[in-house]
């Protein structure tokens, strides 16, 4: 007997050991985050009550997205991941979302091409390996709130993000960097990951130039570190400017879409994360 109910933090220590398993470099904070942004939103699977997978959701208004999803090795094959999708979308669809997005990787297309999501483009992922003669810098980056930059983000993309880009404010106020002197003209949020990982993103930028100067400063302070991007392959000039910069291409994802298709990417240079967009 299979039964789904919503994560809780009680669940953490599971969800993380799941993510490690799958070497996705997750963090405890990272599902207490999650937890916190979308408490009716993230949910577990248990058969006979042990812990056997789990899946997130995030939504911006109407529109949504579904990530972390991972079901046991053990359990694969038996539909608890598509049982946990349809619990995930049926979540979201409660809350009047009608488009839903995720980032698939291969070997799971299949599913989630059963569970009506479209190709949309390839999710693209880039990883830096530390480059010890930077020196790490303190130091505030951002001349703007968190109010303006949501400000920003809302105008750049259409996507209400601002409740989930106070979260991450709050909590990492220093690794927000952006360009422009009187009026915003690009942010990017860097976080820790696991180990003395960071990733970068979002990026929302008005133009290359504008995410190249940004990638600049998140390099001066943070290139000694190993950095993560996701970039949508809607921006190869964006791509190339990173591989001239010393990220190396790792496995991507494809961006699927359900429900009426949806344009924002316009200034996204870089993702959220694989499970928030
Ligand atoms: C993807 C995953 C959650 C599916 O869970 P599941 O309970 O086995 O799923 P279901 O039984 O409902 O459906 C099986 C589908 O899983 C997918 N799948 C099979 N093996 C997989 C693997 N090693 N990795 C990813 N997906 C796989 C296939 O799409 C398969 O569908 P198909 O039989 O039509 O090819 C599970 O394989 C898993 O945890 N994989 C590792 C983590 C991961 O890749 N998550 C997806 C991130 S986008």
């Amino acid at each position: 007997m299979i039964d789904i109910t919503a994560l809780t933090t009680n669940d953490i220590a599971f969800a993380v050991s799941m993510t490690d398993a799958e070497k996705w470099g997750y963090t405890a904070e990272d599902f207490r985050r999650l937890i916190s942004i979308e408490p009716q939103g993230c949910f577990i699977a248990r058969e006979n009550g042990m812990e056997i997978g789990l899946v997130t959701s995030t939504s911006y208004d109407n529109f949504g997205f579904i990530g972390s999803l991972i079901v046991k090795e053990s359990h694969r094959g038996h539909s608890v991941g598509e049982l946990l999708m349809r619990q995930a979308i049926e979540c979201l669809h409660d809350k009047g979302v009608v488009t839903i997005e995720l980032d698939g990787v291969f070997p799971a297309l299949s599913l989630y091409r059963r569970l009506e999501f479209t190709d949309k483009y390839l999710s693209l992922r880039f990883k830096r390996l530390p480059d010890k003669n930077v020196k790490y810098k303190e130091g505030k980056s951002s001349l703007f709130s968190v109010d303006d930059i949501a400000l920003y983000d809302l105008a750049a993309t259409g996507l209400p993000r601002q409740h989930v880009l106070n979260t991450y404010a709050a909590e990492f106020e220093r690794i927000l960097f952006t360009a422009g002197n009187y009026k915003c003209k690009g942010f990017a949020l860097v976080r820790s990951r696991a180990g003395e990982a960071m990733a970068i993103g979002p990026l929302v930028a008005d133009s290359d130039k504008v995410a190249e100067k940004i990638l600049s400063d998140i390099l001066d302070r943070f290139g000694q570190r190993q950095l993560t991007i996701g970039v949508p392959a809607v921006r190869p000039e964006f791509a190339r400017v990173l591989l001239s910069r010393g990220f190396i291409y790792t496995q991507p994802s494809v961006r699927m879409y359900r429900g009426p298709r949806r344009e924002y990417e316009n200034h996204i240079h870089a993702i959220f994360s694989a499970e928030k967009g």
